[in-house]
């Protein structure tokens, strides 16, 4: 039985193949077939986690799921954050938890699934550091040949060190992400390589799954969801997992998606400021959120789309406020996040201070990365050791215990 066709969101064509892009080149997505009615039944009777929604995923046989339990990540309800910015509740879906320490391997159990019952025998994506990781994780465990294309120099260290565990063959190259992407649409073709970038549409219906769980966790729908945003698929992927949870029923309403970016890496946010329909890429990004650090974000139709669907908003925050909001989420409530992932809460605050959001609304913040994927940021960022010598430890523990340590809420 036929489970989903595909659409092109740009001329609407329709194909029933496993293809990756339209004929006219645009991006597609995947639309389901008649799902059976008991859909909530099904999935409460399974353990939660990507899987756990098998009936919209788009894999036809079980038999192929490449699996290392990705998904069923911890919601944080935190309470100090909450109190800290005067919100009435707060919440952080934590995606460090996911296998490899990324959302993206809710989006790599069904890419490389996906590329398993496609015949693919080698996978290709470019990466600012946690797709390479992931990818080369699942590739290994499904026994596909893996190349990853990093912009040099720019992929932080702890997912540089994950591609090269796992055995993918590294490829760096000069230039942005943007630049390695486009390589890979290049090269993919010429050497029959599936492509796991997020113009694959499979991949980003794994990574709806953060919406499903959202609702699953919460039993209801908040009222924002706060997405750091890159080469724009997750907010759009998220956005659609609502979508669908509504036209089946299962939710009377669509939270407010809010993309958040960096300063210097930020054209989602010019483009929604002056209200456009089209994007203007930026032609050399930079950040010290390395993961976000994309000029030209391949799903940004999808994502403006999501954005002002939703009545959501889209803001920008600098490396500054990043930096802060990283230390506050570590230090007020044990959540150490990576820089990208601090974005949220720190585009957050800012919602709070120009009352982009009230105060009263229920926020999901996504965390996208764990922590110690970029441990040299912390290292080289954060005040944190001191160097004594040993007769002098007592003495300095004495001074330390009268630091106020709520110094972190700066
Ligand atoms: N947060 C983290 C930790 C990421 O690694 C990424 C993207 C994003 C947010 C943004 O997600 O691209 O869907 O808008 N990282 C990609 C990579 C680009 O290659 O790892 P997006």
């Amino acid at each position: 039985m036929v489970k989903y066709r595909l659409k092109c969101i740009e001329c609407s064509s329709i194909y029933d193949d496993d293809r990756i892009l339209c004929d006219c080149g645009g991006l597609l997505d995947v639309l389901y077939l008649n799902p059976p009615s008991d859909l909530c039944s099904r999935w409460m009777s399974r353990r939660i986690g990507v899987w756990r929604y098998f009936e919209l995923l788009p894999i036809n046989s079980i038999a192929n799921i490449v699996s290392l339990g990705e998904g069923g990540t911890i919601l944080y309800r935190c309470g100090k954050i909450r109190e800290y910015f005067g919100l009435r509740e707060l919440y952080v879906k934590n995606e460090g938890g996911n296998p490899t320490g990324s959302f993206k391997d809710r989006g790599m159990t069904v890419g490389i699934s996906k590329a398993i019952e496609h015949g693919a025998f080698a996978v290709i994506c470019a990466s600012t550091g946690n797709t390479s990781a992931s990818l080369a994780a699942y590739a290994a465990r499904a026994g596909l040949k893996c190349f990853v294309i990093l912009p040099h120099g720019k992929v932080a260290l702890g997912k540089l060190s994950q591609a090269i565990i796992y055995g993918a063959n590294i490829i760096s190259v000069n230039g942005s992400f943007d630049e390695a992407l486009s390589i890979v649409r290049k090269v993919a073709e010429k050497h029959r390589l599936y492509i796991l970038n997020s113009i694959n549409p499979f991949r980003l219906e794994g990574q709806k799954t953060i919406a499903y769980e959202i609702y699953d966790q919460l039993g209801s729908v908040p009222d924002v969801v706060v997405v750091p945003v890159g080469n724009a698929g997750n907010i759009s992927a998220i956005f659609k997992g609502f979508v669908e949870l509504k036209q089946y029923k299962l939710t009377e309403s669509i939270p407010r998606m809010i993309g958040v970016q960096a300063e210097g890496a930020s054209p989602i946010v010019n483009a929604f400021r002056d209200g456009l329909k089209h994007l203007e890429p930026i032609e050399n990004p930079e950040t010290i959120a390395t993961a976000i650090r994309i000029g030209n974000p391949v799903n940004w139709k999808k994502a403006l789309n999501a954005i002002y669907s939703s009545k959501g908003y889209a803001i920008s925050v600098s490396d500054t406020e990043i930096l802060e909001a990283q230390k506050l989420l570590a230090r007020l409530e044990g959540i150490f996040v990576e820089p990208a992932s601090a974005a949220s809460i720190a585009g957050l605050r800012k919602l709070l201070e120009e009352k982009i959001i009230d105060r009263n609304d229920l926020t999901v913040c996504i965390a996208t990365g764990h922590g110690l994927k970029d441990p040299n940021v912390v290292a080289k960022y954060t005040e944190s050791i001191t160097s004594v010598k040993s007769k002098e430890v007592s003495k300095v523990i004495k001074q330390l215990l009268k630091v106020n340590y709520s110094s972190a809420k700066t």
